[in-house]
């Protein structure tokens, strides 16, 4: 089987076993945290069609919209949840009664928009969040994260709390800065070692290879002490324009496009090398206090 069948096949949901390797870790459920510092990248509709596509291989998926206050993830699936993580928040709601289905069967636990109060959580809140969030666990193989933008304590929590970081950038020097931002942040306050890099947006084969090698070396020249590993490169894809319009997701409606495309293969490479582990919720609660 070549590689293009290799996808083709993935895409239908039929294989998943790529290379044969198990995923590293004894828990069971894998947490993927995507943020980028920058507004505007690509977060949301990377984890979206990343979810859609974990989701069409028979995975059970749930996407986290941990942009508290500004959370958008349902616009780009085109539902229109009633409830949301504010009402789980305020004991209103249980998580169950809050969490929608959405487009290829996945998940989405819709953070809610417009209200300041929570765009940054208390301990309090965290901690009613953390005991309806454990109970979801096994439900779940993926929990993805779509981070807001910015280098807020909320951004630093739910990041450290998903265990692995993706980083996503465009090849623009403003994204490229706030995605090094970000990075620096995360290891030298909370300890984060190990990131992956997704490079948005590139209009060549290169791209990708470039923006990493370039993130290392500054990285290298102030000591971060990180490992920045590239997870994938996405190309510039009208197509992705498009489906955002139609508030669809440019995975199942341009499945042949060069966006489609790339998401499958890092979503291979994800289910090849995401270690499974218990969400940090405890994690996150500690750097609260
Ligand atoms: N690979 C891509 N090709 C073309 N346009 C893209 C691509 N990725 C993102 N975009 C554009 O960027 C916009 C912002 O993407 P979004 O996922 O909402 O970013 P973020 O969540 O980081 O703020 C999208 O609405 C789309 O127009
Ligand atoms: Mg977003």
């Amino acid at each position: 089987m070549d590689q293009a069948d290799g996808l083709r096949k993935f895409s239908r949901g039929v294989s998943l076993k790529t290379s044969g390797r198990p995923a590293i870790g004894t828990g069971k459920i894998r947490g993927l945290a995507v943020a980028s510092g920058k507004g505007g990248v690509g977060k949301t509709n990377f984890v979206a069609n990343l979810a859609y596509t974990l989701a069409s291989a028979g995975k059970r998926v749930l996407v986290f919209d941990a942009d508290m206050g500004l959370g958008n993830v349902h616009i780009l699936l085109g539902l229109a949840p009633r409830f949301n993580m504010q009402h789980v928040i305020s004991g209103e709601k249980t998580i169950e009664e809050v969490i929608i289905r959405g487009p290829g069967g996945i998940d989405v636990l819709p953070a809610g928009s417009g209200h300041r109060k929570y765009s940054e959580l208390n301990g309090e809140e965290m901690l009613a969040l953390k005991t309806e969030l454990e109970a979801l666990e096994a439900d779940y193989d993926y929990v993805l994260f779509d981070i807001g933008a910015g280098i807020s304590a909320n951004v630093m929590y739910f990041c450290s709390a998903a265990n692995e970081v993706a980083v996503i950038t465009n090849t623009e020097p403003t994204a490229f800065a706030d995605a090094y931002a970000l990075m620096k942040i995360l290891s030298r306050d909370y300890g984060q070692r190990r990131f992956r890099l997704i490079v948005n947006s590139v209009s060549g084969r290169r791209d990708g290879e470039i923006v990493h090698r370039r993130l290392e070396q500054v990285s290298d020249r102030f000591n971060l002490n990180i490992a920045i590993e590239l997870l994938g490169s996405i190309p510039y894809d009208e197509m992705v324009v498009k489906s955002v319009r139609e508030q669809r997701l440019f995975t199942e409606r341009y499945p042949g496009c060069g966006a489609a495309e790339a998401v499958r293969k890092i979503a291979r490479t994800l289910v090849d090398t995401l270690p499974a582990a218990q969400i940090g919720w405890d994690r996150m609660l500690a750097m609260r206090a």
